[in-house]
């Protein structure tokens, strides 16, 4: 977004990047795993990849993800933003796309503000479309509460979700603003059920992006 000397590590000619918002427990994960069936994108959560750090042995970094994490603050983004560009790259050299196609990546939860979306459009790729799942926040608080009863996540409990939502509504809706500014963003009504979000998903990508649905639909028939 903003002007750099950097160069991207990725070229938009190789590798479609779309960016997954909405806030905590609107339905991202949930949704994603609906786009890589039908799309053939690769998902990437910026959180889970940053909980995989969190606990990986011999990380020195696990201890400070932890406590932004348990805090619902936004990890300093170079962390964030490199563990990202690597696992873009991993999932490039083991799981190539398909001759004379591009990699497509759904990178869900990031970036979350506006500090990660410059650095990650500077240095490793700039996006094509941001989706947008817009839900309130009783519904969201009560999908995560859910949630907690089972995923065993540091910040699914009333404290930590007080501070996600305020850390989505100051720091992460400026990036969905940013993003509308470019006309980028495919908005979504969340409040629905898993199914009738995702058809909403879909009617969203085919009007905005009809070459990803074309594309993720055919190249299975090449
Ligand atoms: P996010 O990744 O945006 O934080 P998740 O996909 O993990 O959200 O969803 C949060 C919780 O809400 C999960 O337990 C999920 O099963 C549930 N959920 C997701 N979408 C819906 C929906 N449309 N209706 C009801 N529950 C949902
Ligand atoms: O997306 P998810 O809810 O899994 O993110 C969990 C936490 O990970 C966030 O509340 C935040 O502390 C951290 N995170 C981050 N930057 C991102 C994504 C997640 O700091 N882009
Ligand atoms: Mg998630």
């Amino acid at each position: 977004m903003a002007p750099t000397d950097l160069t991207p590590r990725f070229s938009t000619n190789d590798v479609t990047v779309v960016f997954f918002l909405g806030g905590p427990g609107s339905g991202k994960g949930t949704q994603s795993a609906n786009l890589v069936k039908d799309y053939s994108f690769v998902h990437l959560s910026a959180g889970d990849l940053l909980r995989a750090e969190q606990v990986r042995e011999g990380s020195s970094r696990g201890k400070m993800i932890k406590e932004y994490i348990t805090e619902g603050k936004i990890v300093p983004m170079e962390v964030t933003v490199n563990l990202l560009s690597d696992a873009m790259a991993e999932s490039l050299a083991t799981n190539p796309p398909p001759a004379g196609t591009k990699a497509r990546f759904l990178i869900d939860g990031f970036p979350r503000k506006l500090d990660q979306a410059e650095f990650f459009e500077a240095s490793v790729c700039p996006s094509e479309l941001v989706l947008f799942l817009d839900c309130p926040e009783d519904v969201m608080e009560s999908r995560l509460l859910k949630r907690g009863e089972t995923s065993g996540r540091d910040d699914d409990n009333a404290a930590s979700i007080r501070k996600r939502f305020r850390t989505f509504v100051e720091t992460s809706m400026p990036v969905v603003e940013a993003f509308r500014a470019q006309d980028k963003v495919v908005t979504v009504t969340a409040t629905g059920s898993v199914e009738e979000v995702y058809e909403s998903v879909k009617a969203g990508i085919e009007e905005r992006a009809p070459e990803i649905g074309f594309h993720g639909g055919a190249f299975l028939w090449l």
